[in-house]
């Protein structure tokens, strides 16, 4: 049965009953599956000029010069190699290519960044490239940003270029990252630049101008084809699970209840809902987990409690939110029945420096995709967030998400494999898993 447009999938708080185990223990993925890497510019490039130019994160770090890919590319492709990934999910920063609105791009930059898509191409790496993931150049900020309607042509008409530019080295186009973490965090919680708290009017005039202009991208894309095959074109969406600690607490339930209205309902039915749903030929998904209430707070790391004592509690987390890898069935399951589009998990990933439980958490969260794909989900790919250990937005350098490190105390940023990497390698060569 279909619920209704956002409605949370069914489950008991404490997760999903225990089911008769009848695994295999090989668990193959559909052929042609994309497995990938996710990066963003802000996050790995270095030397950009955009909002988060000047921003300093809660370690002190700053983006000035993150992971320096944006000397290293072919340095990062080779990694990309190694790990054995057909895919990558990497964005283009607008603030690169335009100096102002309507401006012509900047050839020198657009060169770059078809340098780098062409040593993809050569090392049979498909790129999915995202438009906007939570950066913007300094005129558009200075303007009033996304809750100014006056974005949606300027940004429309950027990505219109770039489309027209690139369209014979991109096939699978991302238009926005996480609209709902963006407008929140900027909006909401002030904790990306422009740092407002509980501007609700700003909230939802950003997710309507995101949801307008992804809407025209989508046009302009699937008109413009791509000169590689037949053009994919979706956003991606942050999927959290809202629920409660306490089953019986009537103010978490409401907390848990208004979260997920805004987040994900809200947000899902502005892209999604009614004929909006036409434009769109993929929706992207990014899973981490979920959230859960007790007396308003947030169980969660990165809501001030430490992992050991949330252990206690029996709350399994990473170093930023509750795992929750049933969650991932869940949600693919119900996203594709709901929106009859064919899905992308563009991002899943952990923080940790305890490569055991990220190899768990791993494993854990594709049985449950491969649970969602045996039950009739269609899903072209997964993305592991991040190829790099990288700028975590807030938290800085921190958070280690890497497949592959990154030492951020040598100023030659040397990278070596993870443990998790080997893992990742294995999974994406054999398109499989070994049942966890
Ligand atoms: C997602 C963001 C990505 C990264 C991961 C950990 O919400 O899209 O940039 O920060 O979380």
């Amino acid at each position: 049965m279909v619920s209704p447009a956002g409605t949370p999938p069914r489950e008991t708080d404490r997760g999903n009953e225990p089911r008769p185990d009848t695994t295999p223990a090989v668990l193959k993925f559909p052929d042609r599956f994309l497995w990938g890497v996710a990066t963003a510019p802000t996050q790995v490039e270095g030397h950009v000029a955009n909002e988060w130019t000047d921003f300093v994160a809660r370690d002190g770090g700053t983006c000035r010069i993150a992971c320096d890919s944006y000397h290293r590319y072919p340095e990062d492709i080779e990694w990309m190699t190694r790990l054995g990934v057909n895919a990558c999910r990497m964005g283009i920063e607008w603030s690169r290519l335009q100096s102002s609105a309507y401006a012509p791009l900047n050839p020198l930059e657009l060169a770059r960044y078809c340098d780098l898509l062409d040593r993809l191409k050569a090392a049979d790496i498909v790129p999915m490239v995202v438009l906007h993931h939570f950066s913007n150049p300094p005129w558009i900020s200075s303007s009033g940003g996304w809750t100014n309607p006056a974005t949606v042509p300027v940004f429309v008409d950027y990505a219109t270029k770039l489309v027209t530019a690139l369209r014979d080295r991109v096939r699978i186009w991302n238009t926005f990252n996480e609209p709902d973490t963006y407008a929140s965090c900027t909006y909401l919680l002030g904790e990306f630049p422009p740092f407002y708290k509980w501007r609700l009017a700003s909230f939802r005039s950003v997710i309507r101008h995101m949801a307008e202009a992804h809407g025209k991208i989508c046009g302009v894309i699937r008109k413009s084809g791509s000169g590689l095959g037949p053009v994919e074109v979706g956003f991606s969406k942050n999927w959290t699970f809202f629920q409660t600690f306490h089953p019986a607490s009537p103010w978490d339930h409401a907390i848990a209840a208004i979260s997920h209205a805004l987040f994900n309902r809200f947000v899902l039915h502005s892209f999604l809902g009614g004929n909006r749903k036409e434009p769109s030929t993929f929706l992207g998904l990014n899973y981490y987990g979920r959230v859960r209430f007790s007396h308003f707070r947030p169980l969660v790391p990165v809501g001030g409690l430490t992992r050991e004592a949330l252990a206690r509690m029996g709350v399994i987390c990473d170093d930023m939110f509750e795992r929750h890898p049933t969650g991932m069935e869940l949600a693919v399951g119900q996203l594709n029945r709901q929106y009859r589009l064919p899905l992308y998990v563009t991002e899943h990933g952990s923080a940790s420096t305890d490569e055991a439980f990220r190899e768990r958490d791993l494993k854990e969260n594709l049985a449950a995709l491969h649970r969602a794909i045996g039950g009739g989900a269609e899903v072209r790919g997964f993305f592991y967030w991040s190829l790099l250990d990288n700028f975590e937005w807030q938290f800085g350098y921190a958070k280690k998400f890497g497949l592959v490190a990154v030492d951020f105390k040598d100023e030659k940023l040397p990278r070596t494999m993870k443990a998790l990497g080997q893992v990742y390698r294995q999974v994406c060569l054999e398109n499989a898993i070994q049942s966890p």
